[in-house]
């Protein structure tokens, strides 16, 4: 992650034709275009060169300043979320709520081959055997309907061993950067404020959270 003031920079850098070649700046230039003092300035750049988002070689009033192709992704990927925001197709929607335990169904559920096999073909990732529980806040209630309406896949139920297994329903989402899937049990009877989700890998290890943690869903991509 790059520091927001940093990526302010690098933007200022940018937008004066730095991603195509060497610009002439001084640290003057870049603390007036970014409303900081020249010592600020200075810092940011060198923070910037150290990171390998830019290249610089020094000249007597000030310096020769390249974006890297590395500093060029980051503002690609900047780019790319201020088109999700802006974009009409593009619309998300973000869920917020708190990790809750369940009673350990889910490990069962998702290591039944037929449903893996179902989630893996939807999603494209193999689930990490069990469902993330998140109590959805109050606020996103609103959003949970909206994304009801959305088009969702469904997983076909089966029989095994004389049980049956029910249908389900999933849509792709996002924890971070992380892919996962929201999963909805075809049963009638569940509750609306709570959002079960998969993801390939374990998601309380990699977020480091616990019961009652924050954490940020977003969907629709
Ligand atoms: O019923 P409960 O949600 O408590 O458990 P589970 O669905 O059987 O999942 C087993 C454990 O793995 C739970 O603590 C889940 O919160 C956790 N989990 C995870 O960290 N990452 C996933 N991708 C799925 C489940």
């Amino acid at each position: 992650m790059i520091p927001a003031e940093d990526l302010q920079c690098l933007k200022a850098i940018a937008v004066r034709g730095g991603c195509h070649g060497p610009v002439f700046v001084s640290t003057q230039s870049i603390g007036e275009m970014l409303a900081i003092s020249q010592q600020t300035a200075s810092r940011r750049l060198k923070g910037l060169e150290t990171a390998g988002f830019i290249t610089r070689t020094m000249a007597a009033d000030g310096q020769h300043v390249t974006v890297t192709k590395s500093g060029e992704e980051v503002l690609r990927k900047e780019y790319q979320e201020y088109c999700r925001i802006f974009s009409e197709g593009g619309k998300t929607y973000l869920l917020n709520g708190t990790v809750v335990s369940g009673i350990g169904e889910g490990k069962y559920y998702m290591s039944l081959g037929p449903y893996k096999e179902q989630f893996t073909a939807a999603l494209g990732f193999e689930p990490y055997p069990g469902t993330l529980n998140i109590r959805l806040a109050p606020s996103s209630m609103t959003v949970r309907k909206k994304i009801d309406a959305l088009d969702w896949i469904r997983i076909k139920g089966f029989s095994t061993d004389g049980r049956t297994f029910g249908d389900a329903r999933c849509i792709p989402c996002r924890i971070g950067t992380i892919k996962c899937g929201i999963v909805v049990p075809g049963r009638t009877h569940y509750p609306d404020d709570l959002v079960e989700v998969i993801a390939p890998i374990a998601l309380r290890r990699k977020l480091g959270v616990e019961d009652n943690d924050s954490v940020n869903v977003e969907v629709g991509l």
